[in-house]
């Protein structure tokens, strides 16, 4: 085609203004950097820089798509592609930081004065309730009510309180169980299934309300804890019916008189912190039903995990049919067990720690109050990086609890892996020469799991009452999930497929 000389010089044109702005933006920003680079080193040294930036060409999402697929195998990824301990991208419209070393892993602990500890709720009350984090992030900053939710959080760890909630949890439990299965026929179930609807009547009934854990809540509740994935990763809601529907049905019963009748002392003292401290009703809500998630979602897929292994690992049952034998229990009646005689169950103890380390994956994200300055020593660097205010860290267990320096063959299920030694000490785990705190499933610091404790308790329980009355048999045909490391998102990790088993009483 033959082009007109006047049209051709319009488009040179175009070419070279386009060019030119092209040119002024790349200079502009280099510019800015460099001015950017100078000034963080006359405040912190000439040894201070920014971490390495992964770019992206999607506007605001950045990385999130990536990320949100594979947590693990992106962390992975671009801290050995940038030969890295901790990279930066865009995720959601933040900057956020990424710890590719074990080493670095508790620095969202050690670095607690810099970070806002509150930043996973208002970053759940966001994406969860839509509440916008101006207005969360002012409860949170409320001393008062602060201080109210860590006593009642306390409160969860003494004995006092742990004793009558697994003791409750184990009533229902063991009721559960004598009304579903007989001793003359094996009733075939789903073992995810199962679990699920024991643990949640269970736990609800020990912490939350009998309303909440009504049978007819739990198609509810399930629909919400499918969806929250997703909803954290900003899945639009429109495309999440059944979340939404689920969430709005638990916040009614929440508002509800049946719940106020029925509610359980540690929820009851968090409601009446919410309306001491001026917290409104739609945080308070939101709150309660946060804080009721956290109670049960990552404690189902832990204990499934825990009786899938003992089911498929024979050395794993027989060690925990041992352990249970050495503790006397009444002849020829059902029963519950006290605290003590769970401490004895050691092999469910290293089961359940393994659990969680390949497990309870969960990234922690801590938005920066203060500059960091994070000092970075390897054989291959010496520096430090400054973590800005203002931006955010990705705190991440799997780089620690699937680090093969630490753990021999991290991806296979050991359940001896914590068995303590002969003087009850647990092992010691160490990286380049250095002892490391290595297991971090419940967090750190501050924010360490108030719930450690009945969960632990929860899920031996569960066991021992499983193991003590139930004979229960994989169905034949039947392949049995295992853990998935790279499945992580939010909440300890659920399994890929459920798996049918047969049950009956024993005589
Ligand atoms: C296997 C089971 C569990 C796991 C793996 C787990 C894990 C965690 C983690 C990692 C955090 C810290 C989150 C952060 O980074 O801010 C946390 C906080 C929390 N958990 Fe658990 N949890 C479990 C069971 C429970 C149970 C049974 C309860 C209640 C009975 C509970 C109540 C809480 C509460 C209230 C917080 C917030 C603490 C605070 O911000 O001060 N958790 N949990």
């Amino acid at each position: 085609m033959i082009q007109h000389p006047k049209n051709s010089s319009f488009w040179n044109s175009v070419l070279l203004g386009v060019l030119t702005v092209v040119c002024c933006y790349t200079l502009q920003q280099k510019i800015q950097a460099e001015r950017k680079k100078r000034a963080i080193q006359k405040e912190y040294g000439q040894d201070v820089v920014e971490p390495p930036y992964v770019s992206s060409w999607i506007p605001f999402l950045g990385k999130a798509p990536e990320m949100g697929k594979d947590p693990l195998q992106f962390i992975r990824k671009y801290s050995q592609k940038l030969d890295t301990p901790v990279f930066t991208c865009l995720i959601a419209g933040k900057t956020c930081h990424f710890i590719g070393d074990s080493h670095f892993v508790g620095i969202i602990y050690d670095k607690a004065k810099h970070l806002e500890g509150q930043s996973l709720k208002i970053y759940f009350f966001e994406k969860i309730f839509g509440i916008p984090p101006e207005i969360s992030s002012k409860s949170y900053a409320n001393p008062e009510h602060l201080k109210d939710s860590q006593a009642n959080y306390r409160r969860l760890l003494t004995k006092e309180m742990i004793e009558p909630t697994v003791q409750t949890a184990q009533d229902i439990i063991l009721q559960m169980i004598q009304q579903e299965f007989s001793e003359d026929q094996w009733t075939e179930v789903a073992l995810h299934e199962m679990v699920f609807r024991a643990i949640h009547k269970a736990t609800y009934t020990a912490f939350v309300s009998d309303a909440m854990a009504d049978p007819s809540m739990l198609p509810y509740f399930r629909e919400f804890d499918k969806g929250i994935g997703k909803a954290i990763k900003g899945t639009p809601k429109f495309l999440l019916k059944d979340f939404v529907e689920g969430r709005n049905k638990l916040l009614e019963v929440l508002r509800g008189e049946e719940h106020k009748k029925t509610v359980k002392d540690f929820l009851r003292s968090k409601h009446e912190s919410d309306a001491k401290n001026g917290i409104t009703p739609e945080e308070s809500h939101a709150g309660s039903l946060a804080l009721s998630w956290a109670s049960l979602g990552n404690t189902i897929p832990s204990i499934f995990w825990v009786i899938a292994y003992m089911l498929t690992d024979d050395s794993l049952r027989t060690a925990a049919q041992k352990d249970l034998e050495r503790i006397q229990l009444p002849q020829g009646e059902s029963t519950t067990f006290t605290l003590e005689e769970l401490d004895q169950m050691a092999a469910l103890d290293s089961a359940f720690h393994e659990v969680l380390r390949m497990g309870a994956l969960a990234v922690s994200p801590r938005d920066i109050k203060e500059d960091i300055v994070l000092e970075v020593k390897s054989p291959t660097q010496k520096h430090r990086y400054l973590l800005p205010k203002g931006t955010r860290i990705m705190g991440n267990v799997p780089t620690l609890h699937m680090d093969p320096e630490i753990y021999a063959n991290p991806y296979n299920f050991q359940w001896d892996r914590f068995l303590k030694d002969s003087n009850g000490d647990m092992p010691v785990f160490t990286k380049d020469g250095k002892r490391i705190d290595a297991w971090r499933p419940f967090g750190g610091g501050q924010q360490l799991c108030p719930g450690r404790k009945f969960a632990m308790y929860e899920c031996k329980a569960y066991a021992c009452l499983l193991l003590s009355m139930l004979e229960i048999r994989i169905k034949p045909g039947e392949t049995v999930p295992t853990i998935n490391p790279h499945n992580g998102g939010v909440g300890a990790i659920a399994p890929e497929h459920d798996v049918l088993v047969q049950v009956r009483r024993k005589k």
